[in-house]
């Protein structure tokens, strides 16, 4: 699911140099019918789906002569998300948007590879729940989840998560200029190639923020066991610290193709993408406190963390709204977290966990966005 996004491309790449292991069952993407159909022609899965009706008579057209069946609308995401053949479902469409297709996957009782954060940020009591009624299994794919799940000891308490963050494009400007950053100075992540919205959540740590709630659900930790940490060198990809005082990390290059071949390997490891961390070099890491002036989406996720019920639903939603306005130019950068602040105090405070009540709050949220821009 997303299977034309950053991570989705990524996944096919990894599907490619393991092509005596894995097979593409189906692909589904939004809107992008040009490329899903390049990818179905590429791949031959049995079923393409776009969430994008209007654009199904086109994507049947690209797809004539091919042994490849098309399905419409998000009941066709749906639909392959729980088909029976597929043993495992990668989760990396964009925003709360994946949430109908995750739960239909874990309802399915499948393997679910998450990219998909805001899923669990905006429905993680009920993804869980959905997951354990009916024996699915998460897998992260999120690399400091994956770092996570990396270094865990089986039944062994846990006494502290540390998510690393690199800390983003503006780590070192001054935030009296922050309201004049540009989308395009918020689109270069210094470490990371992503796509468009995870990464101005880079620049805001809002995307840290999200990880936080994500944690808190994957790994049934207490909030104040989260904490983050800045690591501007992207190679440690999170830390596990047990209860002796010992702390555990995983360090690689920054690339999503290794969290995404965990995934989709584990328990195994796999052959992996080329670059390695050159240790013949000297390596300088460093690790910074975050500071909450320069990040305040960082601690409007913690209230919302803290809080629960559909606080963090309600940050989620404001967020990707907000977060779409700074990129049409409609708000500045500073928008976002006062944006995302203002919903939170007007909304934050309803209850929400069946998928009707996330629904409802969600959209709530980006009609409080919208007309108050
Ligand atoms: N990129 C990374 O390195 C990275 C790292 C960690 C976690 N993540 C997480 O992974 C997810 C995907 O990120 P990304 O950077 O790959 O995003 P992206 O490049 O914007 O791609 C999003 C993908 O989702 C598709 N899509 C959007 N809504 C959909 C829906 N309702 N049903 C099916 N497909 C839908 C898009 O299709 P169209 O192309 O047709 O629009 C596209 O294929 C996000 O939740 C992000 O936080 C990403």
């Amino acid at each position: 699911m997303g299977s034309t996004g950053s991570v989705g491309r990524q996944a096919l790449e990894v599907v490619q140099r393991h092509s005596e292991r894995l097979r593409v069952f189906a692909l589904a993407a939004k809107s992008s019918a040009d490329l899903l159909a390049r990818q179905a022609r590429r791949f031959r899965p049995r079923f393409v789906a776009l969430l994008d009706e209007t654009l199904v008579p086109d994507l049947r057209q690209l797809l004539a002569g091919c042994d490849v069946e098309v399905l419409a609308g998000m009941e066709g995401v749906c639909q392959v998300a729980r088909d029976p053949e597929a043993d495992i479902v990668l989760g990396a469409a964009s925003g709360a948007a994946g949430l109908r297709p995750v739960l239909s996957a874990l309802k399915a009782g499948k393997q679910l590879a998450l990219a998909n954060k805001e899923t669990l940020v905006a429905a993680g009591p009920l993804a869980m729940d959905t997951a354990a009624a009916h024996g699915a299994t998460i897998l992260p794919v999120d690399s400091e989840h994956s770092a996570i799940f990396q270094c865990l000891e089986p039944s062994v308490p846990i006494e502290r998560l540390l998510l690393t963050a690199s800390g983003g494009p503006f780590l070192r400007r001054d935030p009296g200029t922050f309201a004049a950053i540009t989308p395009a100075e918020a689109l270069k992540h210094p470490n990371w190639s992503m796509g468009p919205k995870i990464t101005i959540d880079s620049a805001t740590m809002m995307n840290k923020g999200l990880e936080m709630i994500e944690a808190r659900w994957l790994f049934d930790v207490e909030p104040r066991q989260v904490g983050v940490v800045i690591h501007p060198q992207s190679i440690v990809h999170s830390m596990v610290v047990f209860q002796d005082g010992s702390a555990k990390a995983q360090l690689s290059m920054p690339d999503m193709r290794i969290p995404i071949q965990y995934a989709f390997s584990y328990p195994a490891r796999w052959d992996g993408p080329d670059g390695r961390v050159d240790w013949s070099i000297g390596q300088t890491m460093e690790f910074l406190p975050p500071d909450p002036a320069r990040f305040p989406c960082l601690g409007l996720a913690r209230d919302a963390l803290h809080q629960g019920g559909a606080a963090p639903a309600v940050l989620n939603a404001a967020n990707e709204e907000a977060v779409a306005l700074f990129l049409r130019g409609a708000i500045p950068f500073t928008g976002i977290a006062q944006a995302v602040y203002r919903a939170l105090e007007s909304l934050g405070h309803h209850q929400a966990y069946a998928l009707d009540e996330i629904v409802a709050v969600d959209a709530a949220a980006r009609r409080y966005v919208r007309t108050r821009a």
